[in-house]
């Protein structure tokens, strides 16, 4: 099929109107996003809204007007309830939407067999003009490829449904960004379904109190039935993958700049008072206290991330969510797929360093101080403590790694992983993503006791991802001779098994290169303790 690209001339909306009332497809422009519309009243061309989205049929459509008096000549609705009377003068048309009892001309296809239809009436004078030409109320979900953000342009529609269907009218940019507020009626008292530019606070000083429904903010668990069936799908996603950050701006700029100088693998959806401080590809969705400005920008800015070529993942500066910034947060968490990196409200001190630098003494002075020291390899044994870990392990490694009361047998695991860089790789991967949580965890927890600082002691910070999450990393290194002898002493190795050990860390340099401050532990104890007491000096004055 050739979909024909029109303009908003007299001409071409006639040819518009024409495909519409003939059963054909055209993406028209809203003030929210673009929708893909078609007959609201033939089945058979609902129908083919689906199959040009990919959108599964449960998902009910949204029936869009241009005046009041159509719901009544139409028979959209059994009841026009009062409150829908006053909140349509007071937000149509515009950014709303309404769920009512349904008329019986409303097909299946458009309620996906419920018992309500949903109605809005835009305000995009383009789309008003086509629904009086064409005579026919357009079913319209957003003009995207099912799961896919939705359109805000008219090329971004062309770029996902270009021969699929008949026409696209463009009528430039959309202007709020974000797809209409849903609000049933059908419930006492009404709740909003999905939030949007139209708020919770606006609608209450209309109607009074409404609600809003938990799958708004949450993910919709297992066996739960949505209210909406649009909640339980994943949303809005791009191709890449995408995870919110919860934390300050400070630690926000820290988390991307720490990743990207290791890793350059990722890239930031962030704020535009964020980008002077990243130096990861980065898209910026406008102003920080521009939550409409932000709005508008969304979609485009999750399609722009996802054209940067060589990254596997975009970090997205996790919105308030309250008023317009629940439509945001809601559509961003669903791109996110529901992930989201919580980054606990304390200084973390990253403190590592090789086998046999004297990491350890470092450690020491901290508690001597008072500041909590969280160990990594505390977390280690906690994290095989768990059932899934254990199974994951047991399955790759045998039966054999089992101890008689089920738990993790440690030695042999470390003899299996001792020579074989393959399977030390593979525990790792198991193991680095629970430690992390826990000594995440651990951070929450003292930081909610009123701790300002806590010291993460990781021997392997770096290759469990820990240091993204330090303020200051402080790496204890030491030439190879000396550190050799030191664990042979210490932890009673053969000399073959300490060479191993420290051929399986990352070298000085790497330390150097990536830590803030660097202690050089040649020397005798008291030297150790000097160069301690210098960073304590820079860190606590
Ligand atoms: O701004 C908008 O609303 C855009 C433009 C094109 O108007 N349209 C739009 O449509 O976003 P769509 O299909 O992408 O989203 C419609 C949402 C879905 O979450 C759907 O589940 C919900 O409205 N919905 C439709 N009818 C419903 C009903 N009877 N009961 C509950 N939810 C309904
Ligand atoms: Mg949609």
């Amino acid at each position: 099929m050739n979909t024909l690209l029109l303009g908003t001339t007299q001409k071409d909306l006639d040819t518009a109107a024409g495909i519409l009332r003939l059963g054909g497809l055209v993406a028209v422009p809203t003030e929210t996003v673009y929708g893909l519309a078609a007959d609201a009243l033939n089945a058979e061309s609902v129908k083919k809204v689906f199959k040009a989205k990919g959108r599964p049929m449960d998902n009910p459509l949204i029936v869009h007007i241009a005046s009041l008096e159509d719901i009544e000549s139409l028979g959209l609705v059994r009841e026009f309830p009062k409150t829908a009377r006053m909140l349509s003068e007071r937000f149509w048309p515009g950014p709303l939407t309404l769920i009512m009892k349904k008329g019986e001309v409303i097909p299946d296809e458009v309620s996906a067999g419920l018992d309500t239809v949903a109605i809005r009436m835009p305000s995009h004078e383009v789309t008003r003009e086509l629904i009086r030409r064409s005579g026919c109320a357009l079913a319209a979900p957003s003009a995207n490829s099912s799961g896919l953000p939705s359109p805000t342009t008219a090329s971004r529609v062309m770029e996902d449904l270009n021969g699929r269907i008949d026409a696209v009218v463009d009528g430039g940019r959309c202007t709020v960004g974000v797809e209409s507020t849903v609000l049933t009626l059908v419930t006492d008292p009404p709740r909003i379904l999905r939030p949007g530019r139209i708020t919770k606070e606006e609608i209450e000083e209309v109607i009074g109190k409404v609600e809003i429904d938990p799958a708004v903010i949450s993910g919709m668990e297992k066996g739960q039935t949505a209210s909406s069936p649009g909640m339980k799908y994943k949303h809005y996603s791009p191709k890449v993958k995408v995870v919110l950050i919860r934390s300050d701006d400070r630690q926000y700029r820290q988390f991307l700049d720490r990743r990207w100088r290791r890793l350059s693998d990722c890239a930031a959806l962030c704020y535009e008072e964020d980008l002077p401080y990243i130096d990861a590809p980065a898209v910026s969705l406008g102003r920080k206290d521009d939550l409409e400005g932000q709005a508008r920008r969304l979609f485009e800015a999750l399609r722009e991330a996802d054209e940067i070529e060589d990254i596997r993942i975009v970090y997205a500066h996790c919105p308030k969510a309250q008023g317009v910034g629940l439509a945001l947060y809601n559509r961003l968490i669903r791109a996110a797929a529901f992930e989201v990196i919580e980054i606990p409200k304390v200084k973390i001190i990253g403190l590592t360093g090789q086998s046999g630098a004297g990491k350890s003494e470092v450690a020491a002075l901290f508690k001597e101080r008072g500041i909590p020291v969280i160990d990594a390899d505390l977390a280690a044994r906690r994290a095989v403590e768990d059932p899934e870990i254990l199974k994951k392990l047991r399955e790759a490694f045998s039966d054999e790694i089992i101890r008689e009361d089920g738990s993790l047998d440690r030695r042999k695991t470390a003899e299996i992983v001792f020579c074989d860089d393959e399977a030390r790789e593979y525990l790792n991967s198991v193991t680095h993503p629970k430690i992390l949580e826990i000594m995440l965890g651990e951070a929450k927890d003292l930081s909610e006791q009123g701790e300002e600082t806590v010291v993460f002691d990781a021997p392997q910070l770096f290759e469990a991802w820990e240091d993204f999450y330090c303020d200051r990393i402080i790496a204890v290194v030491a030439d190879r001779q000396i550190r050799l002898k030191r664990i042979i002493e210490r932890d009673l190795l053969s000399e073959e098994e300490a060479t191993h050990r420290i051929d399986a860390q990352f070298s000085q340099e790497f330390f150097k290169e990536h830590s803030d401050d660097v202690i050089e532990n040649n020397g005798s104890l008291s030297d150790l303790f000097e160069q301690a007491n210098r960073i304590f000096e820079v860190l606590y004055g």
